[in-house]
């Protein structure tokens, strides 16, 4: 069996190199995740740096986490309105935003990428900042399922990268999978795990294999929902009742593939499904891309299985 060589310093030299500890935080990307990722980390003492394409796109995520965080100030600070609103100005001067990757990632802890579920995206971004963050910098993709050794190929820094992915919505949901490629340094791993457990999440460590843990557990209910509509054997409505009345879950899996996105649904498909073309359970799906097609991306654009006023 051939090792790497941070394989093997592991063994011998793990307390030579120094954990970084995470205080500045770059996430890139302030879309549904990136926003809940930079409130997450900014309600936690982080400095956060939010990265997005416009100013525009910007504005719209400042003004989620602002609406957020008053929702939690409402339960949280309910006898307490002035600690309340402290808070949530503490919280908001802790987030910067810019349009600038580049001169943000020149000084940060941490790059969280949570960009569209793209490929050749990912790599383009890890790549050019790959060549202005510093030393110490570690490097993490928020990926729902693109094998985190592909994605860091595309840089210098392979001990230095991992996969940190993160639940809809962050701020909420507690889980958090971890993924190592085999040259990811155990001083990485380390200090991703403290920093996930600040966060007040739970990591799980997983394979990377696409899809990880989480996905490859769900997408099979997903898409076998979506082929019983096809076949006809029950609605959407139905189906989302049966799972919600039948077993608990908190939505059904067509209200909770509109609150994912379907696009981000449909790029997670697609990679498990080129990545596993013997496995019939990930073959696409017609449903599913014509939503697409039809622009119905979901919660996020107003229609997706469901519309949304
Ligand atoms: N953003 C931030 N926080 C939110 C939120 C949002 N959009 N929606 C709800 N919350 C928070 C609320 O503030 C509240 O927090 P506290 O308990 O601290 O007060 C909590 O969530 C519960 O909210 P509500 O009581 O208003 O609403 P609810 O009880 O209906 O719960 C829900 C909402 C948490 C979203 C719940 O419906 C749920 O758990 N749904 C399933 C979510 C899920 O499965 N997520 C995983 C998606 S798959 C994925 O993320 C991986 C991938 O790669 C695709
Ligand atoms: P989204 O469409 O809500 O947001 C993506 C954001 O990235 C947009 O604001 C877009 O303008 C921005 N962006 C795109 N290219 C960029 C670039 N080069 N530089 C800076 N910003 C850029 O998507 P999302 O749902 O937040 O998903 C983001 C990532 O997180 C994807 O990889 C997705 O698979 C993953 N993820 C999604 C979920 C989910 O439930 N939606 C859950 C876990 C992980």
């Amino acid at each position: 069996m051939a090792f790497s060589i941070h394989q093997i310093c592991r063994g011998f030299s793990s307390s030579a190199v120094r954990n970084v500890v995470i205080k500045h935080v770059t996430v890139i990307g302030s879309g549904q995740m990136g926003a809940g990722i930079a409130q997450t980390a900014a309600s936690t003492g982080h400095s956060v740096a939010l990265v997005d394409i416009n100013d525009d796109i910007l504005k719209k995520a400042i003004k989620g986490i602002e609406g957020n965080l008053k929702r939690v100030v409402k339960k949280k600070f309910a006898d307490q309105p002035e600690a309340g609103e402290e808070f949530i100005q503490k919280v908001l001067q802790n987030v910067s935003t810019s349009t600038d990757a580049e001169s943000v990632v020149q000084d940060t802890d941490i790059v969280v990428e949570a960009i569209v579920e793209n490929l050749k995206i990912k790599q383009d971004l890890f790549g050019r900042l790959d060549k202005l963050a510093p030393a110490r910098t570690i490097f993490a993709s928020n990926t729902s399922g693109i094998p985190i050794t592909d994605i860091a190929s595309s840089s210098s820094r392979l001990d230095r990268f991992a996969g940190l992915h993160f639940f809809h919505p962050v701020t909420t949901m507690k889980l958090v999978e971890i993924i190592a490629t085999s040259e990811t340094s155990q001083e990485t791993l380390d200090s991703i795990r403290n920093f996930s457990k600040i966060l007040g999440k739970t990591p799980v460590s997983c394979k990377d294999e696409p899809g990880f843990i989480a996905n490859r557990l769900i997408l099979p209910l997903w898409l076998e929902s979506m082929r019983l509509v096809e076949r006809g054997h029950g609605s959407i409505e139905d189906i989302d009742t049966v799972m919600k009345l039948g077993f608990g879950h908190p939505m059904g899996p067509f209200e909770l593939m509109d609150y994912v996105g379907t696009d981000t649904l449909k790029s997670i498909m697609d990679g498990l499904h080129a990545a596993n073309p013997d496995l019939s359970v990930f073959n696409p799906c017609e449903l599913l891309n014509k939503t697409v097609a039809e622009g119905k991306l979901g919660r996020k654009t107003g229609e997706g299985f469901y519309k949304y006023k």
